[in-house]
């Protein structure tokens, strides 16, 4: 075992420099005793909504709830089709599940792991509702032609930017080009809470007032309810949380980004494929990710030298059990079960040290005997 290690993400020593901060707003809010929703979570609504470059941030409980409340905003009844990749964590497709119509998932792009237009447009059918592009690891999907296949066939078009805070498409940040984009804040996110929080934002103000009510009891006067809602409130600690770390966040995509640099220039060259970014793309390198047929060995070896690494994820969405009922067969969506084989995620957070990394990129090209 190597003296240095070096753990997927370390969220002690990136909250580290921040944690008194922290403590003193959390106990503004203990103080306050105004625990749900409240200015806290208005103050981030605004902040965030900015950041997004977008109009509207609605602050809910997670970004599952992000997702679900977006599915049904946007109209999805039980019997619809929502359009999903099958290469992704496993909340894009719940919400489609959560209003009892059907995810048909298609392939990626390997290029990039998000959705492959091509392959969105071959699967609409007349019971198509609704497209959700996921921005996986970071790197923003194809949203101009999503966009532009969605308006054809009189779609809605979600925006899973769960691991993607702040990545942009040709300048424009992502939350700007479908009708909802849905946020996490989960702790291992870039932009991390301290708990479950999420978001959605939209342009839309129509869209905007639907939501504010939706993940309040469908209320929006205290005992009156409008529709059948959900409790889908954020917490004002987890709104006054990320109120202190929003500032942070675009130095750390900044490191992130470096560091993404540094591992691609110094593992090219060696036999595994490495992430790039499609032209016009600002990956905000949620995970670095490298592929190889024989992974585990790979795993194994970096374990050994007391680097741990990530593997989302290990089995696609349509070979799971709980999907069983679709009837999807092996080899029906070659790329994402060619990803689910065959990537492994590197350390990749704002807080590693230069010396983490290299002992990282030593240990990768020592393993290929270079
Ligand atoms: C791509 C993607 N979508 C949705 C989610 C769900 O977010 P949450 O865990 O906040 O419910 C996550 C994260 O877990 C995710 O990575």
């Amino acid at each position: 075992m190597s003296d240095i290690s070096v753990p997927p993400l370390d969220l002690k020593s990136l909250l580290a420099p921040h944690r008194e901060k922290i403590a003193a707003e959390i106990n503004e809010v203990i103080d306050s005793c105004y625990f749900v929703l409240g200015p806290k979570v208005e103050a981030f609504e605004a902040a965030f909504s900015a950041y997004c470059e977008a109009a509207h941030c609605v602050g809910v409980n997670s970004g599952t709830s992000a997702l679900h409340l977006a599915t049904r905003v946007l109209g999805v009844e039980p019997g619809d089709e929502v359009i999903v990749p099958a290469y992704t964590f496993a909340s894009t497709a719940w919400c489609a599940s959560y209003e009892k119509a059907t995810p048909v998932f298609v392939d990626i792009d390997p290029a990039t792991f998000c959705l492959d237009p091509k392959a969105v447009e071959a699967a609409i059918t007349p019971k198509t509702k609704a497209v959700v592009a996921v921005h996986l690891y970071g790197h923003p999907a194809a949203m101009d032609e999503l966009r532009a296949i969605c308006d054809k066939h009189g779609l809605g078009l979600i925006e899973d930017a769960a691991q993607a805070h702040g990545a942009r498409l040709n300048g424009t940040r992502v939350g700007n080009v479908g009708d909802l984009t849905c946020f996490s804040f989960y702790p291992t996110k870039n932009l991390p809470a301290c708990g479950e929080g999420g978001a959605v934002v939209t342009n839309s103000a129509e869209l905007d007032n639907r939501l504010r009510g939706l993940r309040n009891h469908g209320s929006f006067e205290r005992y009156y309810h409008n529709e059948v809602g959900f409790n889908y409130r954020m917490e004002a600690i987890q709104g006054a949380v990320l109120n202190i770390l929003l500032p942070h966040i675009e130095a750390w995509t900044h490191a992130r980004r470096a560091q993404a640099k540094r591992y691609t220039e110094a593992l090219a060259g060696l036999p595994v494929e490495l992430p790039q970014e499609a032209p016009g793309a600002e990956s905000v390198y949620h995970l670095y990710t490298l592929r190889m047929p024989k992974r585990d060995e790979l795993i194994a070896y970096l374990r050994e030298k007391g680097i741990g690494t990530s593997n989302h994820y290990p089995r696609a969405l349509h070979l799971q059990p709980c999907y069983a009922d679709l009837g999807y067969k092996e080899g029906s969506l070659p790329e994402s079960e060619r990803a689910a084989r065959e990537v492994i995620n590197l350390p990749i957070f704002p807080s590693m040290s230069e010396e983490q990394q290299a002992h990282v990129i030593t240990s990768i090209r020592s393993f290929f005997g270079s």
